[in-house]
């Protein structure tokens, strides 16, 4: 059973939240890959559940529909964001339907707040890190790209403005950071995130970040502003030997 948990609450907090953090689960129309049992474990050891997008495989609103059969079975609240195979048949809408339909909060530039955390989410976008990101410059399909990205960044300022708890987490399917997709091939670094999501989330207080997307990725990092970053793609090694982190808020 999990043993460790990363405790990112304030030291004067009356009371903490316990907070599943999972990514990547890539449910295919195949019934073999059931998250039923996981979702019933991750129902008794945490009180919130966080998906980071890449929820289905193929985006197929017959993936979403068996992730929502799977919900069933957990028992806690739902917060997620879609990640961009949730794009990927042109569905997105109806995906999106059928999961709010199985009571899960579906962030896209939003906030809700649960349990006195505020959770913020943005789907975000490629787009590269630090002083080598991709710059608007020449064809416009390339200042498309990086309009998308500077986009993503203030939807997610929008959606950190309408908290008002004190405590936050960021919910990303992108990372914002290099640090943790450190471990995927160098090539694709500039398509697993965007520094541009770092730069909005330092200009706020939060208590930490989750995202996905980076499946070889690492697990732990920092914005350089010292916000704590967890990589929680499910295929990612977490101190608890489980597919989802354990947070403390
Ligand atoms: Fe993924
Ligand atoms: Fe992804």
């Amino acid at each position: 059973m999990p043993d460790r948990l990363e405790n990112v609450a304030p030291k004067d907090s009356a009371r903490t939240l316990k907070v599943a953090a999972m990514g990547d689960l890539h449910v295919r129309e195949d019934p073999r890959t059931s998250y039923r049992d996981l979702f019933g474990e991750i129902s008794r050891e945490a009180e919130i559940l966080v998906l980071t997008g890449d929820l289905t495989n193929l985006g197929k609103p017959r993936e979403a529909e068996m992730l929502a059969e799977d919900l069933r079975n957990c028992s806690i609240p739902v917060v997620a964001v879609l990640g961009n195979h949730d794009y990927e048949s042109g569905a997105v809408d109806d995906v999106a339907n059928i999961l709010r339909q199985a009571h899960v909060h579906l962030l896209d530039g939003h906030a809700v707040e649960i349990e006195e955390v505020g959770f913020v989410g943005v789907k975000g976008f490629v787009g590269g890190f630090g002083s080598r990101m991709l710059g608007s410059f020449g064809e416009p399909t390339i200042k498309a790209m990086v309009s998308e990205s500077v986009n993503e960044a203030m939807r997610l300022e929008n959606a950190m403005r309408q908290v008002r708890a004190k405590r936050t987490l960021v919910v990303l399917h992108y990372a914002p950071i290099a640090e943790t997709v450190e471990g995927e091939p160098l090539e694709i670094f500039p398509f697993l995130g965007s520094s541009r999501l770092a730069e909005t989330i330092d200009r706020f207080k939060v208590s930490a970040v989750v995202h996905g997307h980076a499946h070889r990725g690492s697990y732990e990092g920092h914005t350089p502003g010292g916000a704590k970053v967890y990589n929680v793609a499910m295929h990612v090694a977490k101190p608890n030997g489980r597919p989802y982190a354990l947070l403390e808020l």
